[in-house]
C-alpha cells in the first residue's frame, strides 16, 4: 500500500466525516436514516466535544477514512471507525483501530469497548485485534472489549 498515514483530524475533515457517517446509517441502518438526520445536531456535538479524540486517515494526500473514541470511566469506548468504500480490505481499517487501542491504553484505560451489530463483519476485524465479544446490549447490537495488555 502507498502511504498511510494517521492524524488528529481539523476542522474541514467534518464533511467527511458526515458524509462517512451517513453511508454507515444508509448501508446499516436505513430506516434509522431520518431520525440519524434529525439528531445531526446531536452528532456534530460529539465530534466536536470529542475532537481531539477524532483521528483521521490519509493515503496519498486524500481522506479515505476516521475513528472516534471517548473515555467512558475506565472503559475507552469506540463511537465509530469507517474507511471510504474504494480503499476498504488494505488494512486502513485495523490502522485505525491499533491507533485507537495505543491512545486510549495510553491514557490510562483499562479496556477498550465497543458496540457492533451481529451482521457486520467488521465483527472479524475486532476478534482478529483481541477483542472478545461479552454480550449483547440493548438494541441487539453486540459488545466488545479488550482488556489492556490482551492486544495482538
Ligand atoms: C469495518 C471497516 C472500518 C474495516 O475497514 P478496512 O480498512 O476494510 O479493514 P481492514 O482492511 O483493516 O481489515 C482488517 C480485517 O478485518 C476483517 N474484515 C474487514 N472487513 C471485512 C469484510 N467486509 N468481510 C470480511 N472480513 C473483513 C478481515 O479479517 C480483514 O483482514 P484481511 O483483509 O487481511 O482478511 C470498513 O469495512 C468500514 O468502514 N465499514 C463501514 C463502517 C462500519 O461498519 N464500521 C464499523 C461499525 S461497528
Amino acid at each position: 500500500m502507498n502511504a498511510l498515514s494517521l492524524r488528529p483530524a481539523i476542522v474541514t475533515d467534518l464533511p467527511s466525516i458526515y458524509r462517512g457517517e451517513l453511508a454507515y446509517i444508509q448501508q446499516w441502518e436505513p430506516t434509522h436514516e431520518a431520525g440519524w438526520r434529525s439528531q445531526v445536531e446531536h452528532n456534530l456535538a460529539l465530534w466536536v466535544d470529542n475532537f481531539e479524540l477524532l483521528t483521521v486517515a490519509v493515503l496519498d494526500g486524500q481522506f479515505v477514512g476516521y475513528s472516534l473514541w471517548s473515555p467512558e470511566d475506565s472503559f475507552a469506548e469506540l463511537y465509530t471507525i469507517n474507511v471510504s468504500e474504494a480503499y476498504r480490505r488494505k488494512g486502513i481499517g485495523r490502522a485505525l483501530l491499533d491507533a485507537y487501542g495505543v491512545a486510549a491504553l495510553g491514557s490510562g484505560c483499562t479496556h477498550l469497548s465497543l458496540s457492533v451489530r451481529p451482521d457486520n463483519p467488521a465483527r472479524l476485524m475486532y476478534e482478529c485485534a483481541g477483542f472478545v465479544a461479552v454480550g449483547t446490549d440493548a438494541h441487539g447490537y453486540l459488545r466488545y472489549e479488550r482488556a489492556n495488555g490482551l492486544g495482538t
